[in-house]
């Protein structure tokens, strides 16, 4: 047999369904796992794509059996099992061999597993996969970090394996070091942003409306033939109709309401603080995470405020209902404009020079927040004018300007019922304080020099100025 084209250490769920991916799009591909007797089962297991996969003992198997400069993807745990693998890898491969991270990594540790490779002849990628478990097996979304030369080196077979938008792979270099995990970080914050306001407007038919999931599933469902088309607002509708077969009840209402998190969301809302960039949509999101997983606490602050109003939402429910739509699709706008904005602030920072067109063109296939209106932004990012932000682009001023009222008064109206909509209520207030060029943050410099005397602008002369304030 020839030499694999590539190797891969970890044959978990994420890694198994990453080479049977790579094995079917014809690349023969090298595989070793910790627990050795998983590669003969995975192996056994791959049908008539087999042939196409060398299972190997050890880590001398592994870097006999590929064409060098040898790149060998590791799917394994985020943290220090990275750090162990490549601290293996090191002592087994040769000069100009690559080693790819394709897990969550904080990017930051991406940054420094770079620069400790340095000088050792191996070159490092991180690589972002999003999409699934059905992502990696039938096409993720991939964004690549690293040097020009192994991106090269690995892009027939990533460009194979990846989803496909009218034809164009879903997979690219965005970078060098930490460039693609870090995109693949803010994917996930908006991920995290997109879910939590569509919680909330399920949250606004559930309990102000009174409606059954079997009842809000279809709205969904029709929503996704619409602008806000999603995977996201598709798997909702799918999630909302499944019943538990335990019960015979909706399977959603028997879920506990407090979510899990392993730490992308929060590590976009720390970054977003470190660069400077307002992500206030993404950050209420992480943290209505978070108070989420406080259900003890949280019943207790029930009874003890259970005079105050929680009610129902009456009026018309078509008009509501056109309402939320629309309320979501201002809401989603806003938080995708904070994830870019983070980007180009990172961009900026790390001297990346991130393709903000480019990453919005892998995201519309194959990762979770792929949707139909990451087609306009990419168009929207290619045309200009939103390289500070995208609600300065034409098309996005134009459909904030026809659905923010709506986001307006499902806020308030929930805001009214007592209905909790942080999400979308911080998505509002990041749109009219951007859209606000007379803020009030003269009345903050004013404060500030009063107490501290840090000093303020004038508007009408340049330096620095005290106020005589007593
Ligand atoms: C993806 C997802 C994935 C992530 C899960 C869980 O793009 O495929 O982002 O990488 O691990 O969504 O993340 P949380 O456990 O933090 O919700």
């Amino acid at each position: 047999m020839d030499k694999a084209e590539i190797g891969l250490i970890g044959l978990g769920t994420m890694g198994s369904n990453l080479a049977l991916n790579i094995a079917e799009k014809g690349h023969s591909i090298a595989v070793f796992n910790r627990t050795v007797s998983r590669v003969d089962e995975f192996r056994a297991g791959a049908g008539q794509l087999a042939e196409r996969i060398v299972p190997c003992r050890d880590l001398d198997e592994l870097a006999q059996a590929i064409r060098p400069p040898r790149p060998v993807i590791i799917m394994v745990a985020a943290g220090t099992p990275v750090d162990e693998q490549i601290a293996a890898l090191r002592r087994k491969l040769q000069p100009n061999d690559i080693v790819i991270d394709a897990g969550n990594a904080n990017f930051h540790d991406t940054v420094r597993r770079f620069k400790e490779l340095e000088g050792s002849g191996l070159t490092f990628i991180g690589m972002g996969v999003s999409g699934g478990e059905e992502g990696a097996r039938h096409g993720p979304s991939i964004m690549v970090g690293g040097t020009e030369e192994s991106w090269k080196r690995v892009e027939p077979v990533l460009a194979a394996i990846a989803a496909r938008f009218r034809g164009e792979p879903c997979a690219a270099w965005l970078g060098p070091d930490g460039a693609g995990h870090f995109v693949k970080t803010i994917h996930n914050g908006i991920e995290y942003a997109d879910m939590q306001m569509i919680a909330e407007i399920y949250g606004i038919l559930r309990d102000g409306l009174g409606m059954e999931a079997k009842e809000i599933a279809p709205v969904f469902a029709h929503w996704n033939e619409g602008r806000l088309n999603s995977y996201l607002i598709e798997i909702t509708a799918k999630v909302l109709a499944a019943d538990d077969p335990k019960t015979g009840r909706p399977m959603v209402d028997m879920i506990l309401d407090r979510a899990g998190q392993k730490g992308t969301g929060k590590w976009s809302a720390i970054e977003a603080q470190q660069l400077g960039v307002p992500a206030t949509t993404i950050e209420a999101a992480v943290a209505a995470r978070v108070l989420s997983s406080f259900k003890g606490e949280r019943l207790e602050a029930e009874k003890m405020y259970h005079d105050l109003p929680t009610e129902r939402i009456g009026g018309g429910r078509e008009a509501l209902l056109a309402d939320l739509e629309f309320a979501l699709l201002a809401g989603k706008i806003a938080a995708y404009a904070q994830g870019f904005a983070i980007m180009a602030g990172a961009s900026r920072e790390f001297g990346w020079n991130l393709p903000m067109p480019t990453i919005a063109k892998i995201w519309r296939a194959g990762c979770i927040i792929r949707s139909a209106m990451l087609d306009t932004m990419a168009e929207a990012l290619a045309s200009g004018g939103a390289e500070e932000n995208l609600l300065m682009a034409p098309a996005f001023v134009a459909l904030m300007k026809e659905s923010h009222s709506s986001l307006r008064r499902i806020v308030a109206r929930a805001a009214l019922a007592g209905l909790p909509v942080p999400a979308l209520a911080s998505a509002l207030g990041y749109f009219d304080a951007y859209r606000q060029g007379r803020g009030t943050s003269n009345l903050i410099q004013a404060q500030r020099d009063f107490f501290g005397a840090h000093g303020f602008e004038r508007i009408d002369d340049k330096g620095a100025f005290h106020g005589q304030w007593e």
